[in-house]
């Protein structure tokens, strides 16, 4: 089975055996298309197990990385026949206490993604029970042990991982030969599941988990890590020393294990960051600025000051071969790093174009900038968007989502409230103020009218931010796709109904250049979902509309993370006063701050984040030895 995740479908990189990779790793294009070969795995195993008669044990993980790998199972089952009558499950984990009907237990997610699905007999399914009384709950946890065994252990155990290297619930600090346990969570996990939760303070505090020892006895292990978030402890499980303060690199002595990543979550592998350490490359254009702004960054030295010997001391002899010396490249790097700096992200009008990002004609460009949420748009371009405005463009901005899941209850009822004070005899607002403070709980749905509600103030917002940009009302959208529409953080799935909304905006406008968040860090994220949304939309336009071979598109990143210098394609500085006016814009946002629903592990307000972020990207350029700017707002094209 290894082999057959290892070659058969020939992955994107290759497993290569290198001095720094310690665990069996494969790296596909798309999680989906991982999910789909895992699943294969399972459905394989399942199969050869029926043949010979005899149960299959697995052991299953929730989260939000195996979810397409259930879908896969459940999609077997229902048009292949896969049949899951002699399986038998054991989850990982569940909080403690919690309630198996609460829709953030693991019962209930098991459930609604495979479970309910499938033909397992409710008598063979395991989950940790989290309503066990304290005083019973150890020998809860030696009885689900022992039932493992029972059984002959686990045939196949499915792992996610989590940022602090704990699997299934297995935190810094546990041992090599734990068992099943309750144990307290870390606050980074606690933290991840905060949106979950609508926030930190409704996470559990504890969970009952497997050991590490129950995982380690599994006859074949599969670790599935998807984005970029993922990528910093998946180097170090496979690369870093065994250490009880990243459980996961237990893995390392376990000899049928395969890590199962897409491209984001293994891209910080030695292997894949800077190969030019491990093996001699093929050096395009890509690679070479990687290295050398990696170089440069590394020796703490302006690109044009790095030096033959240095090239060669960092296994880079291969590139200076090519390119002749050092100066010259430096030049040649240099360069292409200079001509990704403009002020004029439209194109400079009657200008030769040649080393500039942007096109120079047609001078008024119609521009669409598609924001996820009612503010990425200011948060993550705000200068550039108010540049483009002043520089005369047609610039429309869409939101794509209503972002009503992120308004609190307090922020709605003080507007209610200010409603009620205006007309009073509204049985609609009634009927709002009611709704919130009866609220209890935090798996309570919005009522349609909270929702509309908390989705009028983002709205407001919006068009408050818009208009200080001087952009007219009418050249801002709000398109409300229909798969963020749930009222629970649970999003729908992306249907034709959200691509042909996108189409229809796009046709409208017709545009020179379009902006969208590139954001791949969470694979399910909203970000994610509309920036698929887009692509499929652009893919089915590219050959129906003409105008769409004059439609560039330009990737911002969101408030989490930036472009590394050099991926790159353009860069739009900031002066002082521009970054002062970018952050006035975001401040209308106020809904979204001083602790807002969904701040992540980062306790900065957005403001405060993205101009420390754009700082920092101006200082990157600075330090490889370009011009000192304030700030830099940073983008790369996407071509389809
Ligand atoms: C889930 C579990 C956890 C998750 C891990 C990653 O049962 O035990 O270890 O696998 O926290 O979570 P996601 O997949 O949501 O990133």
């Amino acid at each position: 089975m290894l082999q057959q995740l290892q070659t058969k479908h020939q992955p994107v990189g290759q497993f290569e055996d290198t001095r720094f990779e310690k665990i069996h790793n494969v790296t596909y294009n798309s999680s989906l298309e991982a999910s789909n070969l895992v699943a294969k795995e399972i459905a394989d195993l399942i199969k050869e197990k029926q043949k010979e008669n005899k149960n299959c044990v697995l052991g299953l993980a929730t989260g939000s990385s195996p979810i397409k790998v259930y879908e896969e199972l459940v999609r077997m089952h229902r048009e292949e026949g896969l049949s899951f009558e002699n399986v038998i499950t054991f989850n990982l984990d569940e909080y403690f206490p919690m309630d198996r009907n609460n829709i953030q237990s693991y019962f209930y997610f098991m459930h609604e993604h495979l479970f309910n699905h499938v033909n397992i007999l409710p008598e063979n399914i395991n989950i940790p029970n989290g309503t066990v009384s304290i005083d019973d709950l150890y020998q809860y946890c030696i009885d689900y042990e022992m039932k493992i065994k029972a059984v002959g252990g686990l045939d196949f155990q499915l792992l996610g991982i989590g940022r602090t290297g704990h699997i299934g619930f297995n935190e810094p600090g546990s041992h090599l030969n734990s068992g099943t346990r309750i144990i307290t969570l870390n606050h980074i996990t606690r933290v991840d599941a905060a949106p979950a939760f609508l926030g930190i303070e409704n996470v559990p505090r504890k969970a009952i988990t497997m050991g590490i020892g129950t995982v380690r006895d599994a006859k074949r292990i599969v670790l599935l890590a998807w984005g970029a978030n993922k990528s910093k402890i998946i180097k170090e499980t496979i690369e870093g020393e065994i250490s009880s303060l990243v459980p996961a690199t237990y893995l390392q002595q376990h000899n049928n294990t395969t890590f199962v990543m897409d491209e984001d979550a293994s891209s910080e592998l030695t292997r894949i960051k800077t190969p030019w350490l491990v093996k001699s490359c093929f050096w395009n254009d890509d690679l070479k600025l990687k290295a050398v702004t990696w170089l440069s960054n590394l020796l703490k030295k302006p690109i044009l000051k790095l030096t033959d010997k240095e090239y060669n001391d960092h296994g880079m002899s291969g590139l200076l071969t090519e390119e002749g010396t050092a100066y010259d490249l430096n030049i040649k790097m240099f360069n292409k790093l200079q001509h990704t700096i403009t002020g004029w992200p439209g194109g400079k009008p009657f200008a030769d174009d040649s080393n500039r990002p942007e096109r120079a004609t047609p001078s008024r460009k119609r521009v669409i900038i598609f924001s996820p949420h009612p503010d990425d748009d200011v948060i993550s371009m705000g200068g550039t968007f108010d540049r483009l405005v002043q520089q005369g463009h047609e610039v429309h901005v869409v939101y794509q989502t209503s972002g009503n899941i992120a308004v609190s209850d307090e922020e709605a009822l003080k507007f209610a409230e200010i409603s009620k004070e205006i007309n009073s005899d509204s049985q609609k607002i009634n009927d709002i103020i009611k709704f919130i403070k009866n609220k209890k709980g935090n798996d309570v749905i919005d009522s349609l009218d909270v929702r509309k509600l908390k989705g009028s103030i983002r709205k407001s917002e919006s068009l408050a931010a818009t208009r200080y940009f001087d952009l007219p009302d009418e050249n801002v959208h709000f398109l409300n796709l229909p798969f963020y529409e749930t009222g629970t953080i649970k999003k729908g799935n992306l249907s034709q109904d959200d691509v042909d909304i996108m189409k229809s905006i796009i046709d409208a406008v017709k545009p020179h250049q379009i902006y969208a968040a590139g954001d791949l860090a969470d694979p399910h994220g909203t970000h994610k979902v509309c920036l698929d949304a887009l692509f499929a939309a652009l893919e089915e336009m590219k050959s129906e509309k003409e105008y769409m071979k004059d439609c560039w598109v330009w990737l911002y990143r969101g408030a989490w993370h930036e472009w590394d210098s050099h991926e790159i394609e353009m860069a739009v500085p900031m002066s002082p006063d521009q970054v002062l006016r970018k952050r006035h814009a975001i401040f209308y946002h106020q809904s979204q701050k001083d602790g807002v629903m969904f701040q992540g592990d980062d306790s900065r307000e957005f403001w405060v984040r993205v101009e420390d972020r754009n700082r920092l990207t101006a200082k990157k350029y600075n330090d490889l030895g370009l011009t000192d700017y304030a700030a830099i707002e940073a983008f790369k094209r996407y071509h389809f």
